[in-house]
């Protein structure tokens, strides 16, 4: 008799448990940045011959995260950079919603290529070394591992 009740009780509790661990979990996700990001080439982006790369969140976080999220609130699911309305041009390198502009704007802080070349003037004006952004095969950034 007791056990009849007993097992629907612990059923019920573990299920909440388990259920609020996911929503904790799915939280928690949008928000920490994940350690390593795998650049997910869009549907439609131009076919290229380097090699996809890889982003490192824990070696940026120096950096303030809206810098790079420019459009984030700060509390909802962060966005890829290729969503609609955002970098969504696939075709038109010349063009600053362009996909690639976003990564590879020499005159932009935010993008990859325009922070790594402002470090590198700096690094050579104090003749330290400089990070390998060029060329594009096999640098730092389209790296092969
Ligand atoms: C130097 C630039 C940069 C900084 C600083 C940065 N991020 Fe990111 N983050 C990126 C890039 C690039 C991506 C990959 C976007 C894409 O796939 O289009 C990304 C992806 C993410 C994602 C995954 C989004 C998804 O769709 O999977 C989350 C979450 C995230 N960042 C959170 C943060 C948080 C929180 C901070 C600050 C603590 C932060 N980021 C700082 C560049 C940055
Ligand atoms: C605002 C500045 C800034 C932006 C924007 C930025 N980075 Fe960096 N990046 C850094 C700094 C600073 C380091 C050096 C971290 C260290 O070595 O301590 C670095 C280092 C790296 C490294 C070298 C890691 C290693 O193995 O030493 C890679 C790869 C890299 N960044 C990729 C990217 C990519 C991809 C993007 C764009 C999505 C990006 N970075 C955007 C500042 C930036």
């Amino acid at each position: 008799m007791r056990l009849k009740l007993f097992f629907p009780v612990l059923l019920g509790l573990v299920l909440t448990i388990g259920m609020a661990a996911v929503a904790f979990s799915q939280d928690a996700e949008q928000k920490d940045p994940p350690s390593e990001v795998d650049f997910k080439r869009p549907e439609g982006a131009a076919a290229t011959k380097f090699v996809g790369v890889k982003f490192n969140h824990e070696l940026h976080m120096a950096e303030d995260c809206m810098l790079c999220h420019h459009t984030w609130d700060g509390a909802s699911a962060v966005k890829s950079c290729s969503a609609k309305g955002c970098h969504d041009d696939m075709k038109n390198r010349e063009l600053a919603n362009s996909y690639f502009r976003a990564f590879h704007d020499k005159h932009s802080k935010r993008s990859c290529v325009g922070c790594h070349t402002e470090m590198n003037d700096e690094a050579k004006k104090k003749g330290e070394e400089q990070m390998k952004i060029s060329p594009c095969s096999n640098n730092m950034c389209h790296a092969k591992s």
